[in-house]
This record gives C-alpha cells, structure tokens and sequence, in this order.
C-alpha cells in the first residue's frame, strides 16, 4: 500500500525546494549531492511516480536520443533507463559496451564526444574494475562538454552513472525512496544491516555496498557493515561513511558477525561482493589486457567465497532481526539458495519488485531535473491537463 502525497502538494514542495537549481547536473556520486538537493530529487521522483501511476503522460523530450552504455550485464538497471527515457518521450537506444571502439583503444573523452555530439542524455554502466568505471565517466563528460561548447551549442547533456566501480547511485537513491516509503515517519534511529552474503556465481562489484554505506548514513540511520575477513570495501568509502554518520547523528559499526549484524535490525541488505585484493589484481589484469588471468582471478574469486558459504540470509537470522520481521532488502539478481533461502526471498519478491522500480522513477528524476528549466510549471501544465 502506497501513502503517495497528492500532485499539487507535491508539486508545491517541489517549487519550494527550488529544483530549477539541478538544471544541468549529472549524477556520478550522490556524495557529490547537498541534502537539500538529494531531498529535492526525491520530491521529484516521488512526483513522477504519482503521475505516472495515475496515468499522465510526462512527455518533455520528444524527439530526443537517450543514450545508454553498458559494459556489464544488466536486467534493472536497462530497463529502467528505457522506461524513463520512453515515459519522458524520447527514444532510448542501450549500446553494448564490447560493441564499441574502446575495446580497441578508444578513450573515454572521446567516445563521450562522439556519442554527445548524437544524444540528448547518456547513461553508463562501467563497474567491473575498481579505479577505472568512474574515472571513464567523467572523461566522457568531459569530452561531450569540450565538444558541445566548441560549436557554441547549449545542448544539455546529463551524464548518469548506472553503476561505476565506488557508487551505484540509481540503485541507492531508489534504495532509499523505497525505505521512505516504507518508514514514513523517518530514517533516523533505524538500524540497517548491509552484510556480505554467500555467491558461487561472479565476484560482484563494491560498489553497492559502498553507495549503501555513504548515502544511508547521512540520514542518521544506524549502518552495521559485516563481512568476512578479505572482504573489506575502499578505504576512502569506509571513511567517509564514518564521518557521513557522525555528521548525521546516526552510526556505523563493522563487524566480521552476520548475525551480531541482523540483531535487531530494523532492515537487512545482505549480498554479495568480491574479495578486495583479488579485485585489486583485477585491475591490473584489465590494464595490461588479459583476459586469461583476468578470469583465473574471478575463478580464485570464487573459491574465496566458497569459505563462507554459511553467511546466507535465512529464517533463523530473519528471525533475530527486530520482531522477527526486518525489511529484506537486495539490489537484484540475488542468488537464490546461497546469498539468502527460498523461503525468505520468495516472501519478499513482491517488495524487492517494488524496490526495483524505484530505479525508473529516480533516472527520470535526473533526466528531467537536469534537463528541464521549467520543470515545475511543465509538470503543472500536464497533469492540471488529465
Ligand atoms: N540491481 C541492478 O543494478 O540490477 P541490474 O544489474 O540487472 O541492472
């Protein structure tokens, strides 16, 4: 049951958090975002999301080219660019990352260049070798900037990361809409445990639980991190996520324990990442180009995860968390039988669904803030005209 506030309210709070003021912006980290601005962009996808349950079309770009490319697989994160680019009225094409020129030395500042000169909005996904995915980003923003600016143009052309190697910003901000949702009456005081959790089938990115750890904690949420030893995230998301909660009023506490870590808690996160030294050997794997020991490194990845393969979510530990009956929570794909039973994932399904299309909602917020100076009174006009 949703407990959506009405299109006129929110349309009023959103001219009054002055969303003109992301006119222009890209989202490459959230940490790069104020609060005020974080607020109003949940305002807004808040807004979308209303409105497009309620049938209205939001239609601000026709004829526009929404780019999107992917260097990893991906079932969420693509479609939910295609919903947001579709809903909004332009026309969205994902390009396969392997399918481009980079592959064969192309830089990030120039396939920017040649895909901004052509599209009105770009997304990428770019999160399988840590020091590399976001670095790629701003150089492509760079090179679309550089170009656009050389022939005057005033084309705007946000840049949305749909997952790098330290963030995975649209998946976190529609993380957090859905515990908005959940915990109307507030984030802070809430416990949430983002935990490690068994995969036999790919050493996936940190970047989930990085973006977890620095955007959850600025809303004075109490963040318990476990994991197992050899599993550690990037000093500098560890840091910032320290002084994030401070800053808030809220905490943050690692522990080796799963279980120490679901005591109680109000919502768990448990999934999946790949071992850190083994993905810092990945990277220089991918920089000097082989691919052999790029995948001898996955396959020791896997091994590694092998050792714990007791840290799954399971009834016994659902039923520790606070009256036996925390929100389950997981980016999806989650492996089913390892990273968490049967039994707790299919009485989820519905609400991990229901996290899931947050997503749309959050891109679209992106695109239209960036995109649309006028986007208050654009918005006013089509829904005051249903
Ligand atoms: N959670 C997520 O980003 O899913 P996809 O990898 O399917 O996009």
């Amino acid at each position: 049951m949703s407990h959506a506030k009405p299109t006129p309210e929110l349309l009023g709070r959103l001219a009054d958090l002055g969303v003109e003021g992301l006119y222009g912006r890209s989202l490459l980290l959230t940490r790069e975002w104020s609060l005020p601005e974080l607020e109003t962009l949940a305002t807004l996808a808040e807004l979308l999301e209303v409105l497009d349950r309620d049938g209205v079309p939001v239609d601000l770009f026709p004829n526009e080219l929404h780019l999107a490319l992917f260097f990893d697989s991906s079932t969420r994160t693509r479609s939910s660019w295609a919903g947001a680019a579709a809903r909004l009225g332009a026309r969205p094409v994902v390009v396969d990352g392997s399918a481009t020129q980079v592959g064969h030395g192309e830089t990030a500042e120039e396939t920017g260049t040649m895909l901004g000169m052509n599209a009105h909005a770009l997304g990428i996904r770019h999160d399988l070798v840590l020091g590399e995915g976001n670095r790629f980003m701003r150089e492509a923003k760079s090179g679309i900037d550089r170009y656009l600016e050389s022939v005057g143009s005033r084309r705007v052309v946000p840049l949305v990361n749909l997952q790098c190697d330290i963030d995975h910003p649209t998946q976190t901000l529609a993380d957090w809409l859905w515990l908005r949702e959940r915990f109307p009456e507030g984030l802070a005081g809430r416990t949430l445990a983002v935990t490690w959790a068994y995969s036999p089938s790919y050493a996936k990115p940190l970047s989930v639980p990085q973006g977890l750890i620095t955007l959850l904690t600025r809303f004075g949420m109490h963040i318990r991190l476990a994991h197992p030893e050899g599993y550690q995230l990037t000093p500098e998301s560890m840091e910032l996520a320290a002084s994030l909660a401070n800053e808030s009023g809220g905490s943050f506490d690692l522990t080796r324990s799963m279980d120490e870590a679901f005591d109680a808690a109000d919502v768990v996160y448990p999934k999946s990442w790949g071992p850190y030294e083994l993905m810092l050997e990945r990277v220089e794997a991918s920089r000097a180009g082989e691919q052999t020991r790029f995948e001898e490194i996955e396959g020791q990845a896997l091994a590694q995860n092998q050792l714990h393969r007791d840290w799954i979510c399971n009834e016994e530990r659902m039923a520790a968390t606070r009256s036996g009956d925390a929100l389950y929570m997981h980016c999806l794909p989650a492996d089913i039988g390892d990273e968490v039973t049967a039994g707790v994932a299919a009485r989820a399904r519905l609400d991990l669904a229901r996290q899931a299309n947050k997503k749309l909602y959050v891109i679209m917020a992106v695109l239209a803030a960036a995109k649309e100076p006028e986007l208050v009174h654009r918005l006013r006009v089509l829904a005051e005209s249903r």
